[in-house]
């Protein structure tokens, strides 16, 4: 559905804080030998449990905006489809040997393309490999435009319970500027009927920063949604990305650059109109009220178990059916007819898996966890750092401290979060504090070796999906010394 994902941010500011290219792997400190560096922590043996994200690769038209892992195709042999997500599903399960699985969350593409009998297929395989608890959170991503009572209804029915509608905007001339394929009138009747039949369960995105919005034309906009809205919204900033067609719009001059310090107020009087509504602003994008948080996308804040389904899905887990004891990073083939021939063959398409070293995972922990209101607790810290605390890293004088003082940043007995003003700069506080864990965890080595090649700021890998990839598509800037 094609809102900023919000991997490609946290690669991006891991990648740029690590000195030497950022790889996986490739990080000082980070390999066998590197002395310093505490052991490498096993996973707890139970209980095992995983969101499952199932990737729908298809949409009908391409947004201006849009260069996510998706494909305009005249027809889909959904059957096919169908067969090779649930015998994907089936054996990462397997794979990962979870017990339980504590959501689910169809996206893409436009997973509201599909038709309800696939998502039943692919909930009924899940229920089979793993136990899939009653009101454990099973979303849809949803647009307007495929969105019908009947339709939602047969979704109900085949077991999602929570929607998320890419509303994107309720202004006519916005949604054709975004190449959408729907109206401002048919975003409200899609909202509509999915609160009637997903009561408080019923989430929309909306994009502020499109060239010309004028920060009354997004106050007003936002009010609107608010009248209309359930009870969580999420909101991302539009980004250009190279490839798609608004980019090439402005970038030839024939739209403007929304100004920086616009796009820093229209968040601000966002998130003022938002708690003043009554929501929580739980994470960086999202707010929700009456405890309507989304569970499946905490799980990743919360740098718990993941797996991946689909073409170009992500997957964060511990093959223990292989006999692994170490956290891999995997990512499923790109393109959905390689993707197919893959699950035929091997029952899946993984494309690359990497080992992810102790301190990649605290990175990923701390990047992710610190876009939350709760951010990062002992108790999580302890269960992928038990020998170095959060507070023997971030508690001595250094970066952290300087950014409390500076009221951005706070450690407690809840451990290190974000300040309400700092949750909105993170992207910038972010690189200091990965210097001073990676400076922490494996103290400078000998001159020489500790000098950051390169420099300079951190680029989007050309692909820029979903699977543009942690490392690979991101040049480093380095810690400064
Ligand atoms: C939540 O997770 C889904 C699935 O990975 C993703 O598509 C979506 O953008 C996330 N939403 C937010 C608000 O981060
Ligand atoms: S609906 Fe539009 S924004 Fe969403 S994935 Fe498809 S092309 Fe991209």
């Amino acid at each position: 559905m094609a809102t900023r994902g919000w991997r490609p941010v946290a690669a991006a500011a891991i990648a740029a804080a690590r000195p030497g290219g950022g790889g996986p792997g490739r990080g000082p400190g980070a390999g066998p030998g590197s002395g310093a560096a505490p052991e490498p922590v096993p996973e707890p043996a139970t209980p095992a449990t995983a969101a499952l994200y199932v990737h729908w690769p298809y949409c009908r038209k391409r947004c201006s905006y849009c260069n996510f892992n998706k494909y305009v195709v005249p027809t889909v042999d959904e059957a096919a489809v169908r067969a090779c997500l649930v015998q994907e599903a089936r054996t990462l399960l397997h794979l990962s040997q979870v017990q339980s699985v504590t959501s689910v969350f169809f996206g893409g593409g436009t997973p509201s393309l599909a038709s309800p009998r696939t998502i039943a297929a692919v909930l009924e395989a899940v229920a089979g490999a793993a136990h899939l608890p009653m009101g454990a959170e099973v979303t849809l991503e949803a647009n307007p435009s495929s969105t019908s009572p009947a339709r939602l209804a047969g979704f109900r029915e085949a077991g999602i319970n929570r929607l998320s509608i890419g509303v994107q905007s309720l202004d006519d001339a916005e949604l054709r500027l975004l190449g959408r394929e729907h109206t401002a009138a048919e975003a409200r009747g899609a909202v509509e009927a999915a609160r009637g039949l997903f009561p408080g369960r019923t989430s929309i995105d909306l994009l502020f920063g499109l060239p010309r919005q004028s920060q009354d034309a997004w106050a007003r906009g936002l009010a609107a949604a608010l009248g209309l809205c359930d009870d969580h919204i999420s909101l991302y900033q539009l980004t250009l990305e190279r490839g798609t067609a608004l980019a090439a719009q402005v970038w030839g001059g024939t739209l403007p650059t929304p100004p920086q310090d616009l796009l820093a107020d229209m968040y601000q009087t966002a998130r003022a109109m938002l708690v003043a509504a009554g929501f929580r602003h739980y994470e960086v994008s999202n707010f929700a009220r009456k405890g309507a948080l989304s569970t499946h996308n905490l799980s990743y804040w919360r740098a718990e178990q993941y797996i991946g389904v689909g073409p170009g899905a992500h997957g964060r887990f511990v093959p223990r059916g292989e006999g692994g004891c170490s956290r891999e990073a995997r990512v499923q083939t790109l393109e959905p007819d390689a993707w197919m021939r893959e699950v035929r063959s091997h029952g899946h398409g993984t494309r690359r898996r990497v080992v992810l070293s102790p301190l990649e995972q605290l990175e990923e922990l701390l990047a992710l966890g610190l876009r939350t209101d709760e951010g990062v607790t002992h108790e999580r810290w302890g269960h992928f750092s038990p020998q170095l605390s959060l507070r023997a890293v971030f508690g001595e004088p250094g970066e952290a401290q300087d950014l409390q003082q500076q009221g951005w940043l706070l450690l407690d007995g809840g451990g290190l979060r974000c300040s309400a003003r700092g949750l909105a700069l993170l992207d910038s506080l972010l690189p200091a504090l990965l210097c001073q864990l990676q400076r922490r965890w494996a103290p400078p080595a000998a001159p020489g070796r500790a000098a950051a090649p390169g420099g300079g700021a951190p680029r989007r890998s050309p692909t820029g999906d979903r699977a543009g990839g942690e490392a690979a598509g991101v040049v480093s800037g380095g810690c400064g010394e």
